[in-house]
């Protein structure tokens, strides 16, 4: 929910409707339609269809937690042993920056942050959502299994799961050109879109087992044993191909004890990975080309750099399920 990039505005015309004005409902199959790369010179509107290449949105990224306790376990919110959790799939723009609530007539997200479209105070405003969690939506659809899957896979730490799907979901997929709602036909039902966005995260997660590719080079949750990012970075590039980026929190590794007089004010308590795509069409054929972490020029973590500085915490006593 944090990040490192700059934010861009992209104006307050975005919020009104589509990322596209004029495109329409009808003669989107993308089946007929060539799977164009995200960010290549083709990938653009005008050469394409919007609802089938991703022209706004072109650098993805699947995005994970490692997080040693909810907040609300007693209300059944814990995490799945030996397994990252789900974050989200965010479409950065091609040059790294991004934007964010993008169609505020998809806003469920009942804590929105920032609170304008563009974080600034002359931004757009951004309303919360006040009505049912959308855990209710899943039922009439006949979604119970991807209800099942996301309430195991995707867990928000400190507010219910859903405020977290929702936030991904009106924050982000709605800054996909591939997501936008026209895409989905003239007849379409209320929450398409939302279904899709939720499988489409899934399916790019399923091929990110995290947890195991760092237990492949002997890197396992400790509190007794700290790791160096080196390590864990060349883990994750053995397993992904190119290298992902990290994300830290805890302390900065100055402020402790250890690091005290250090210049690294890097974070000591890794706690993200983000793995970074362009996509073959819409992301929603998950067919991808793995990209390095800094492709657009950005960091490649937050994380404390000196040898032996970075914490990866087992989970608390009864965060994680049986
Ligand atoms: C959709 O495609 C059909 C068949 O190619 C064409 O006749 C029609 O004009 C198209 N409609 C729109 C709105 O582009
Ligand atoms: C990045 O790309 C977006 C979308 O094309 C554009 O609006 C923005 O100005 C660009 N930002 C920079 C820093 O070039
Ligand atoms: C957004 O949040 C800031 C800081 O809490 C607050 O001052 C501002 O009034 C809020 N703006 C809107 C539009 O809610
Ligand atoms: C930590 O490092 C940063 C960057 O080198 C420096 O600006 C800051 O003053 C340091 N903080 C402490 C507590 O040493
Ligand atoms: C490991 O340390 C973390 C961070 O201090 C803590 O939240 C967690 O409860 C600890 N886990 C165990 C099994 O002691």
């Amino acid at each position: 929910m944090h990040r490192n990039t700059i934010a861009v505005l992209a104006g307050a015309q975005l919020a009104a409707a589509g990322l596209y004005p004029g495109v329409t409902a009808d003669n989107h199959t993308c089946a007929l339609a060539d799977p164009v790369l995200s960010c290549s010179k083709g990938a653009v509107p005008g050469k394409v269809d919007t609802c089938c290449v991703e022209t706004f949105g072109g650098l993805v990224l699947q995005t994970q937690f490692w997080d040693t306790q909810s907040g609300f376990e007693s209300q059944g919110q814990k995490y799945p042993p030996a397994t990252w959790t789900i974050h989200g799939l965010w479409p950065d723009f091609c040059n790294g920056s991004y934007t964010q609530y993008c169609d505020l007539s998809r806003q469920y997200d009942p804590h929105p942050a920032p609170n304008t479209t563009d974080g600034t105070p002359h931004g757009t405003p951004v309303p919360p959502y006040t009505g049912p969690s959308i855990e209710t939506f899943f039922e009439p659809y006949g979604k119970m299994d991807l209800l099942a899957y996301m309430k195991k896979y995707w867990i928000n730490q400190g507010a219910p799961n859903w405020e977290l799907w929702a936030h991904e979901f009106s924050k982000h997929a709605t800054c996909y050109s591939t997501f936008q709602k026209e895409c989905y036909g003239p007849k379409a039902s209320e929450y398409d879109d939302l279904f899709q966005f939720f499988e489409t995260v899934i399916s790019y997660y399923k091929t990110l087992p995290t947890w195991r590719w760092l237990s492949a080079s002997n890197i396992h949750p400790s509190n007794r044993t700290s790791y160096s990012l080196s390590h864990i970075q060349a883990a994750l590039t053995r397993e992904y191909g190119v290298v992902p980026y990290l994300g830290c929190g805890g302390p900065r590794y100055n402020e402790t004890k250890a690091g005290k007089g250090s210049r690294d004010n890097g974070g000591t308590q890794l706690n993200e990975v983000w793995y970074y795509y362009h996509v073959y069409g819409a992301p929603q054929r998950n067919q991808a080309l793995r990209v390095p972490a800094d492709i657009a020029g950005g960091s490649l973590t937050s994380c404390a750099k000196t040898p032996g500085a970075i914490w990866y915490y087992e989970r608390a006593p009864g965060s994680e399920t049986k």
